[in-house]
């Protein structure tokens, strides 16, 4: 079954074409944050149009890439939300359009679990069950996940997401949209220990997150170095340093405590902050420790992309499920809403020792 998929979710159009039998055959991207950069964050109605521009184009490409035709395609499946409203209704009025004139069915994916089921292109994929972080831009969710549709919200942030406060603290520092490369390029010229940053909701049990605080005690350090005219670039550095070894932290003792709680052997991390090398880099020292093991996506399928959205719709439609005529546009979807794909085998599992 050969799926196209489609993201349009927020400022990145990305496509994809994904067989049931051959794996990911080919994916384009084209990234709006040049645009946006300007207004230090995303205008909807910038990303709307742009992504209007840029979808029809990127479908060619990647037919041509694969070497396939209009005509091999087998469905769509397109990015229904969470996201901006503007964003959705553009990839879901293509795939609809291109799906009627093909005669091949639609449907309708969650952006997490796209997120969520992209460490299953890489060599080695997770199997269930799986306890899962999610770290967006737009959310910080620990789930326990027994298949596909099949989620457990075990705690999720109670403010900001991860990676928005990863984006303030940018804007802070005097970088540029999106932040959370940025800052962590420049955490690596920090000094360890001349700030120590807390470590929101760590001290009590329970599974949820908080960052505002953290974005406020930034901000309070930011002023005080600014105050008594320490503001260098070293200072910038070892302030971004410290955020990001909070940060890191707390989403490190969060999911010891999940996997613990749940009895799981199998961490998975998906979302744009998972491209975090320091996150990388302590999620393995702390699961290696419990003799467990952690998956995350190769860096382009972190962030936004189309692969993600053409597996997750893949899997979805080979058991049978697709939308009506009605275009789906969600722009606030709880993952734990969705059905689950019953019975229907993944390909590629690898059941661990
Ligand atoms: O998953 P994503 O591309 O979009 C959403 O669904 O939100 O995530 C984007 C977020 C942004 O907040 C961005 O700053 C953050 O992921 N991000 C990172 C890194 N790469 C992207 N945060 C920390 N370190 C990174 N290397
Ligand atoms: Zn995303």
């Amino acid at each position: 079954m050969l799926i196209l998929g489609i993201e349009t979710s927020c400022d990145e159009t990305g496509v994809a074409l994904y067989d049931s039998a051959a794996g990911l055959l080919a994916h384009a991207l084209f990234s709006q944050t040049a645009m946006h950069a300007d207004y230090g964050g995303v205008v909807p109605e910038l990303a709307s149009r742009d992504h209007v521009r840029k979808l029809l184009p990127l479908c060619d490409q990647v037919l041509d890439t694969a070497g396939r035709q209009r005509s091999d395609i087998d469905g769509i499946a397109y990015t229904a939300g969470p996201g901006l409203i503007g964003a959705l209704m553009v990839g879901g009025a293509v795939a609809h359009a291109v799906g009627f004139a093909l005669g091949v069915p639609v449907l309708g994916v969650h952006h997490m679990e796209g997120h969520l089921l992209a460490p299953m292109l890489e060599s080695s994929p997770p199997a269930f069950p799986f306890v899962a972080l999610l770290v967006s831009g737009g959310h910080t969710q620990l789930v326990l996940v027994k298949g596909i549709g099949e989620y457990q919200m075990l705690g999720e942030s109670v403010d900001d997401a991860a990676g928005e406060a990863f984006d303030k603290t940018a804007k802070m520092l005097g970088l540029d949209y999106p932040g959370g490369p940025r800052v962590a390029a420049l955490a690596e010229k920090g000094r360890e220990g001349v700030y120590r940053f807390p470590r929101p909701m760590t001290d009590r049990p329970g599974l949820d997150f908080s960052f505002s605080g953290l974005k406020t005690f930034t901000l309070n350090t930011v002023r005080d170095a600014k105050d008594a005219g320490q503001w260098d670039d070293q200072v910038r550095s070892d302030i971004a340093l410290a955020f990001e070894a909070a940060v890191v932290d707390t989403l490190t003792i969060k999911c010891r405590r999940a996997l613990q709680q749940t009895g799981c052997r199998r961490l998975v991390i998906a979302g744009g902050v998972s491209a975090n090398k320091r996150l990388r880099a302590s999620l393995e020292a702390m699961t290696g420790k419990l003799g467990a093991g952690v998956f995350y996506a190769r860096p382009e399928f972190c962030t936004d992309n189309g692969a993600m959205i053409a597996y997750a719709g893949c899997q979805r439609m080979q058991a049978g499920q697709r939308d009506g005529e009605r275009i789906v546009a969600v722009p606030r979807w709880p993952m734990n809403t969705l059905p689950p794909v019953g019975e229907m085998r993944l390909e590629g599992l690898v059941e661990l020792p």
